[in-house]
Order: structure tokens, then C-alpha cells, then sequence
């Protein structure tokens, strides 16, 4: 029996993953590597932008830490920066490194997920130290899915990068999805649930670990708390005209920067999961689409309807116009999976995006460096 059981694992373990599968996958940058050796825009103009990003130069050094501290306890200065700045140009150097073929950005790339392996023991902090394990969690372990089939990433320092992502990054992102940092389901507004449960699947796909990629989908699907796309829905609506569905999300009456984060989280899940053959993009009636129209028609400054929303910071009455118009990357990915891949109508998710790329950047969307110094601005990978 055991030799069975210990025999189905094997197969599932070795044969369920396609690598790489987090984000993006070997088609993607066929496709972007033709666009780019073309000149074809958009894409050689977000390839420009991302050539000249000081996070993706071959001489970036990594500033590892043993611990790192997101939110001031007291006592132990923050220094979470060095991560999502290294994060950040972990990916984009990964990227650049599979567009290019050229190694001195996967040596690059490698270097910062090594070092970090062998330096980051803990990430601590106030209750925020749980969102520093989600977003860069998702971040580091889609950087390292990229650079998964580069031969000469030793082999110790891929192991021990996978053992630092499982034993110090999903191991609080379990803890938080379980417990919630001793709060009920109810008191962590959406993006905490969702950042961590981006990282979990990452990383089950990075180490090849079907558990904790499964119970991340499971999560997703059927889970207690806000960031699960059944109690994410606070309220349906049919636009005038259209007949489109639009979704109210959970953070609608607190503000729309944290509006806007969970669909662009909404989005990472997604697409880590449609690239293992779960389609999250269109459960519940494309969930994720309706409730990025919802967001992305109220922030290109159009009014949407709204239901008053009991958080545990009380009654949330009216939508929040704090942020309204937040400029954050990731609507990209949405625009091209429901309106160019599936010829849904996106138009206000497009709208969005547009307003976003022309507002900000050269029209296409940019990465972490693009959107500002502080943390908000490395939320996403960017470059969709
Ligand atoms: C693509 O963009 C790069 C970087 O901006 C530029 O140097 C190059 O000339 C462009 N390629 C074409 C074919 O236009
Ligand atoms: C990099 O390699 C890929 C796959 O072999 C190829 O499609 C692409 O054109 C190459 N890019 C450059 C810039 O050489
Ligand atoms: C492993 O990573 C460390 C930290 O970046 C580096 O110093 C070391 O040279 C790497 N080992 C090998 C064999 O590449
Ligand atoms: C795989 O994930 C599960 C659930 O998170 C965890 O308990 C287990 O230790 C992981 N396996 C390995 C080999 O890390
Ligand atoms: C919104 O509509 C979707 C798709 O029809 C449905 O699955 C979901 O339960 C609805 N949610 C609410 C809060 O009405
Ligand atoms: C929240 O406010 C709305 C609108 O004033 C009201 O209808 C609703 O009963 C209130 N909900 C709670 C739980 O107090
Ligand atoms: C923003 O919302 C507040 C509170 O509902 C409201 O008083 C204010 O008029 C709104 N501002 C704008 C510019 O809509
Ligand atoms: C898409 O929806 C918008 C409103 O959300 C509407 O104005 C537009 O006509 C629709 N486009 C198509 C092709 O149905």
C-alpha cells in the first residue's frame, strides 16, 4: 500500500507541473520574443522600458537580510525596502535574461535569490510582516520559477532557495490563511488573504509541491475568509446598456488603492493557476472580470452602484473615493486574458489600463521603479 501511495506521488510530483507555470510560460516569451526582435508595439516599447529600469541591470546588487521587518514594533527598524527592491529585480532580471538570452541577467537574477537563500532566516515586524510574506512571497518565487531551466544555477543554492521559500515565506502564509493572525475570518480586508494565497501557489509550483498548490486553489474557490472569490463578491449589478455584470469587491468602501491591489492580485492567482490548467478566470461567472469592471469604471471617474458594507472598522456606507484613480500596474494581464484571449467585454478594465500606461508611463505598462519609490509601487511585477 505504501509503495502505491509513495508511487502516485511520485508521478503526481514529477508529471503535474508544466515549468515555467507561475506567471508566464515557455509560449509567452516565444510570442514576446518575436514581437521584440520585430519592433512591434507594444511590446519592444514595454522591452525598452524594462531594459531601462535600474532594476534590471546585470550590476544590481542585492542587499539580503536575516530578518526582515515590515511594520515598526518598537524596536527593530523596518527594512523590508531591501526585499521588494530585490524582489523586484530578481524578476525583472529574469525576464530580461529570457528575452534576450543573455546570461550576465540570469547570473544577475540568480545572484539575489541565492544570497537571499543564505541570509533570510525571518520576516517579522508588526501583523504587516503577513503582508510582506504574501507580496513578496509571490514575487521571489515567480522570479525563481523563471530561472528554474537556467543549467547553471547550482544546484545547492536552487534547493536552498526553494527551502527558504517554503520554510520562511509559506510557512506564514499558511499560518495567516489558518489563523488569520488570531483575528476572525472577517477582520483582514481581501488583499491580505489574496497576496498570500499568490505566494503559496507560487511556490507549490516553483518547488513542485501539489499540496500547497491545491490547497491555495482550494482556498480561492471555497475558502472563510475575504480574499476567497465567494465572500470577495459583496454585490452584483447590471450596468444600464450593457447588461454587463459588475462586481463590488470587498475593499470598495475602504479606498481604491486597496481596491485596485486585489484585482491586481486577483489577476497573479489567476494566471498562476490557468498556466497549471485550473481556470480561475472564469469561475462564478468570471468573477474577476466583473469586479475589475467595477473597480476600473469607478476609478477612470464614472459612478458605479453601491451596497453598504460592514467591516470591522464599522459600516461602510459609501463607496470611498480615497485613492480614486490609483495608478498601479496589472491590468494588463486582465485586459488581454477576458478581452483579447476570450473577446469579453473588458471596456472599462481596457479604459483603466489605458489611463494607467498613458498617465504614467510611455503607454505601456511598466514595473517596480516605474510607479514610485515606496512599497505601493513594487505591489505588482508589472511589465504585462
Ligand atoms: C526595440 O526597442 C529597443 C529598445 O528601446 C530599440 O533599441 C530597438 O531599436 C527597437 N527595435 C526595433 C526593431 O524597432
Ligand atoms: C533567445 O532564444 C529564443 C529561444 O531559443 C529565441 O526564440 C530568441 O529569438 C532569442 N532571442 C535573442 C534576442 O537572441
Ligand atoms: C551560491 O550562492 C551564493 C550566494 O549568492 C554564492 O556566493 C555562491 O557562489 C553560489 N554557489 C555556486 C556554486 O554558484
Ligand atoms: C508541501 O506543502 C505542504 C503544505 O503546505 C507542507 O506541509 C509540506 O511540508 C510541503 N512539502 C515539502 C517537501 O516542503
Ligand atoms: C454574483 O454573480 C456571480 C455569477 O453569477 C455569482 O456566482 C455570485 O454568487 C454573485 N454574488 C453575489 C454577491 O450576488
Ligand atoms: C449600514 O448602513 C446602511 C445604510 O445606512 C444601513 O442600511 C445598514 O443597516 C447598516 N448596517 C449595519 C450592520 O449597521
Ligand atoms: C469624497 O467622499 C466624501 C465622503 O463621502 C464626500 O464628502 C466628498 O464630497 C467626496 N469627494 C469627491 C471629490 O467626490
Ligand atoms: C462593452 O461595454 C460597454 C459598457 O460597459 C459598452 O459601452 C460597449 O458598447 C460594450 N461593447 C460591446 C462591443 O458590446
Amino acid at each position: 500500500m505504501s509503495s502505491i501511495i509513495s508511487f502516485l506521488f511520485f508521478i503526481s510530483a514529477v508529471a503535474a507541473f508544466t515549468h515555467p507555470g507561475a506567471l508566464h510560460t515557455t509560449e509567452d516569451f516565444a510570442r514576446i520574443n518575436t514581437h521584440v526582435a520585430n519592433g512591434d508595439k507594444p511590446w519592444n516599447t514595454t522591452w525598452g522600458l524594462l531594459t531601462a529600469s535600474s532594476y534590471a541591470q546585470s550590476s544590481y546588487q542585492p542587499k539580503p537580510q536575516k530578518t526582515v521587518y515590515r511594520g515598526y514594533n518598537g524596536v527593530d527598524a523596518e527594512n523590508y525596502q531591501h526585499l521588494f527592491e530585490d524582489a523586484a529585480a530578481a524578476y525583472q532580471l529574469a525576464v530580461r535574461w529570457k528575452i534576450s538570452n543573455d546570461t550576465v541577467y540570469a547570473e544577475a537574477s540568480i545572484n539575489i535569490l541565492s544570497s537571499w537563500a543564505a541570509t533570510l532566516t525571518a520576516i517579522s515586524g508588526t501583523s504587516d510582516k503577513f503582508l510582506a510574506s504574501g507580496l513578496y512571497g509571490y514575487q521571489m518565487a515567480n522570479a525563481a520559477e523563471l530561472m528554474r531551466d537556467y543549467s547553471k544555477w547550482d544546484n545547492s543554492n536552487k534547493t536552498a532557495t526553494a527551502t527558504m521559500l517554503t520554510n520562511v515565506f509559506a510557512s506564514m502564509n499558511t499560518l495567516f490563511l489558518e489563523n488569520h493572525n488570531g483575528q476572525n475570518d472577517y477582520h483582514y480586508y481581501a488583499n491580505w488573504d489574496q497576496c498570500n494565497l499568490a505566494s503559496l501557489m507560487a511556490i507549490g509550483i516553483f518547488t513542485d509541491n501539489q499540496t500547497m498548490y491545491d490547497y491555495a486553489v482550494r482556498y480561492m474557490l471555497t475558502g472563510p475568509s475575504n480574499g476567497a472569490l465567494p465572500v470577495f463578491a459583496i454585490a452584483n449589478y447590471t450596468e444600464d446598456g450593457s447588461g454587463k455584470l459588475l462586481t463590488q469587491g470587498q475593499e470598495a468602501g475602504r479606498d481604491q488603492g486597496h481596491a485596485t491591489l486585489d484585482i491586481m492580485l486577483l489577476g497573479v492567482i489567476a494566471q498562476q493557476a490557468y498556466n497549471q490548467g485550473n481556470d480561475l478566470f472564469s469561475t462564478y461567472g468570471n468573477e474577476i472580470l466583473n469586479a475589475a469592471e467595477y473597480v476600473s469604471k469607478y476609478n477612470v471617474g464614472y459612478d458605479v452602484p453601491y451596497t453598504a458594507y460592514d467591516s470591522y472598522q464599522g459600516n461602510q456606507t459609501v463607496i470611498s473615493n480615497n485613492s480614486r484613480g490609483d495608478i498601479r500596474p496589472g491590468f494588463e494581464l486582465l485586459s488581454a486574458h477576458y478581452g483579447q484571449l476570450n473577446g469579453l467585454n473588458s471596456s472599462w478594465t481596457d479604459t483603466y489600463r489605458d489611463f494607467i500606461n498613458t498617465k504614467s508611463t510611455d503607454g505601456v505598462e511598466g514595473g517596480g521603479g516605474n510607479y514610485g519609490s515606496t512599497s505601493g509601487g513594487f505591489d505588482g511585477l508589472g511589465f504585462g
